[in-house]
């Protein structure tokens, strides 16, 4: 805690006035171009891996980088939380995009895989169950438990893509002509590379062919 408070100051201090010009016209607003949805995990840093500035990333962040799905009638099925922060960069900020950016060896993936029972969490990484069991035919022919991980970690990016793209919000900004474009990446913590799968998505009416090519794309690694 005292290093955190003392990174404060630090920040105060030292690295505050190289951003002056730019934090004094954020105080005016925002205007980021992208919505970027990862992981809670610590090593995942959004702002460092993407080389972007304060201002430039809307970020939501949950276990499993998970949008869970719409209900039938379009209201979600998680808390209002993620549905709120893409209501509030589509509707609002007017991003362009938005980047679903799971990553490998991510916890939440790897404790579903192995049928952890954690608690409260597991009704929240019921999410991830869900897109387990989907494809259960897919990850059973993975040889090794890394494997299977890297795959669950790939599929559940492209089955949350999909629940973005499902979204009232992104559907009704699709209709009224709205520039949207949807992508989904797994970032690589050991050497920092980001496999894009492929998955970009700008009209409703691309959305099964798109689904398709990626999993046949994480089928053929
Ligand atoms: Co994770």
């Amino acid at each position: 805690m005292r290093q955190l408070l003392l990174g404060l100051i630090e920040f105060r201090e030292h690295n505050l006035p190289l951003y002056a010009e730019r934090f004094r016209e954020l105080s005016a607003g925002q205007e980021p171009d992208t919505l970027f949805i990862t992981c809670a995990d610590s090593r995942v840093a959004p702002n460092l891996l993407a080389s972007t500035e304060p201002g430039e990333l809307f970020t939501m962040r949950n276990v499993g980088n998970l949008m869970p799905p719409a209900y039938a009638d379009g209201t979600s099925s998680g808390d209002l939380s993620e549905a709120s922060a893409v209501e509030y960069a589509v509707s609002v900020l007017k991003v362009s995009n938005i980047i679903v950016c799971g990553h490998y060896r991510c916890s939440g993936v790897e404790a579903t895989l192995r049928g952890d029972r954690l608690g409260l969490s597991d009704n929240w990484l019921r999410h991830v169950q869900d897109v387990r069991e989907k494809h259960e035919e897919r990850l059973n022919c993975e040889e090794d438990f890394a494997r299977r991980s890297a795959r669950l970690c790939e599929l559940n990016v492209i089955e949350q893509v999909v629940n973005v793209c499902q979204t009232t919000m992104v559907r009704d900004a699709w209709e009224r002509g709205q520039a949207l474009t949807v992508h989904g990446w797994v970032y690589g913590i050991h050497d920092g590379l980001l496999n894009d799968l492929h998955t970009t998505i700008g009209r409703s009416d691309e959305l099964s062919a798109c689904y398709e090519q990626a999993l046949q794309a994480v089928a053929g690694r």
